[in-house]
C-alpha cells in the first residue's frame, strides 16, 4: 500500500520576496545595534564597561535578527494562508505534517546561537571577575530597610548611604543584606548585584569617571523601597579621597567595630561537629579561602590549612595567638585591616553553633 504523501507545497514569489526583506532588515538591525553610539547615553564609567557593551550589542543583534525572522514570516504566513471568501465554511487549510530538514535546522541554528552567547558571557564573565587586580579598595555594601552601609578598611562601624571611591583604583566591592533582599545597582556604572541574607555578592570594578551616580535598589524590600534609590557615588582623585577617609576614621573612631562585638568571647566552642563545619565552609568560606592551600596562598582571603597548626604562623591576622577561641572572634566580629575585610557572622549569616562547627573544621586542617 502506498504512504499518503503530503500534497506538494511551493511557496511563490511572495515567500522570497519576504525572505529578501527579512534578510535585508536583519541586516540593518545588527548594523545598528553594533553602530550605535551607547557611551554617547551612558559613559563608559568603569573598566568592565566595554565588555558589558560588547555583550549587550551582541545579544541585541542575536534577539533582533530572531524577532525578524519570526515576526516577519508570521505576518506574511497569516497573509498568505489567511481565509478566502468563497472558502468552504469547513474547511482546514493544507493537510501538512512535518519537514524533518526545515525542523533540524530551526533546532539546531538556536542550539548554536545559545551556546555562542552562554561561551561569550562565560568568557566576559570572567575578565570581570579575574581579570582585574585584586590589589585595590576592598569593601563592603550592606543593604537594610531602608539604606546602605559601607564599610571601609580601617574605618570603624559603617558609612551611611553616600559611598565614596577614588578614581582609577580598583575595587572589590562584597555586598550582602542585613535583613531581606535588595539590590545594589549602579545604572551610571553599569553595575548590578544583588543584595541577599546569609550570601555575599561581588562586584569587580574600577572607576573611570568622577562624578555622582545614583545607586537604586531593584529588588521589592517592603513599603519604602521606593526611596532607596537616593544614594549616590561620589567619585574623587586620590588625594580627596584619603582625606575623606581619614576624616571619617576620626569621627567613627569612638565606634566599636561591631555592635554585638561583646558577645564574641560567649560562642561556646564545645560540641561543634566537623563534618557540619566542613559544609558550612564550602558554603560561605570557601569563595575567599582555601581549605588546602597555607596562609599565603590566597584567593580573597589567606589560606586556612592549618591554621591552628602552623609554626610558621603562630598568630592570627589581627595578631592574637592561632587559638580555637581567637579564630572564632575573628569569626564572629569579622576582620577590618591590612588583608581587607571579612564581613562579621551577622552578615554572613552564621550563628554562633555555626561558628563551632566552623572551628571544630578548621582544627582538623593541617
Ligand atoms: Cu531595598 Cu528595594
Amino acid at each position: 500500500m502506498v504512504e499518503n504523501r503530503d500534497p506538494a507545497v511551493r511557496v511563490d514569489r511572495g515567500f522570497w520576496i519576504v525572505t529578501a526583506l527579512i534578510a535585508v532588515l536583519s541586516l540593518l538591525a545588527i548594523v545598528v545595534c553594533y553602530l550605535f553610539p551607547i557611551t554617547h547615553y551612558l559613559p563608559e564609567a568603569v573598566v568592565p564597561a566595554n565588555e558589558i557593551d560588547s555583550l549587550f550589542r551582541f545579544l541585541s543583534a542575536g534577539g533582533s535578527v530572531v524577532y525578524i525572522i519570526v515576526i516577519g514570516y508570521l505576518l506574511y504566513f497569516s497573509f498568505a494562508f489567511r481565509g478566502r471568501r468563497g472558502d468552504a465554511p469547513n474547511a482546514v487549510g493544507l493537510p501538512i505534517r512535518d519537514n524533518n530538514r526545515l525542523e533540524f535546522w530551526w533546532t539546531a541554528v538556536p542550539t548554536i546561537f545559545i551556546i555562542v552567547l552562554a561561551v561569550f558571557s562565560v568568557y566576559i564573565w570572567r575578565q570581570i571577575n579575574l581579570g582585574q587586580p585584586n590589589n585595590g579598595l576592598v569593601m563592603e555594601s550592606i543593604g537594610h530597610q531602608w539604606y546602605y552601609d559601607f564599610r571601609y578598611p580601617k574605618v570603624k562601624g559603617t558609612v551611611p548611604n553616600e559611598m565614596h571611591l577614588p578614581l582609577n583604583v580598583p575595587v572589590t566591592l562584597h555586598v550582602t543584606s542585613g535583613d531581606v533582599i535588595h539590590s545594589f545597582w549602579v545604572p551610571g556604572m553599569r553595575l548590578k548585584a544583588d543584595m541577599v541574607p546569609g550570601l555575599i555578592n561581588t562586584l569587580r570594578f574600577t572607576p573611570l569617571n568622577a562624578g555622582r551616580y545614583p545607586i537604586i535598589c531593584t529588588e521589592f524590600c517592603g513599603v519604602q523601597h521606593g526611596i532607596m534609590n537616593k544614594q549616590l557615588v561620589v567619585i574623587e582623585d586620590r588625594k580627596s579621597f584619603d582625606s575623606w577617609l581619614a576624616a571619617t576614621q576620626s569621627k567613627n573612631k569612638n565606634l566599636s567595630d561591631n555592635p554585638s562585638a561583646a558577645s564574641a568571647s560567649t560562642v561556646n566552642l564545645s560540641g561543634g561537629v566537623v563534618s557540619a563545619g566542613q559544609q558550612t565552609f564550602g558554603q560561605k568560606c570557601a569563595a575567599c579561602h582555601s581549605a588546602t592551600g597555607s596562609f599565603s596562598q590566597r584567593i580573597v582571603g589567606p589560606g586556612l590549612k592549618g591554621v591552628l597548626h602552623d609554626p610558621a604562623h603562630p598568630k592570627l591576622v589581627d595578631g592574637d595567638p592561632a587559638t580555637p577561641e581567637n579564630v572564632a572572634k575573628i569569626v564572629h566580629n569579622g576582620y577590618t585591616g591590612d588583608m581587607g575585610n571579612m564581613p562579621n557572622a551577622q552578615t554572613n549569616g552564621l550563628s554562633d553553633k555555626d561558628i563551632a562547627n566552623l572551628v571544630a573544621y578548621l582544627a582538623t586542617l593541617k
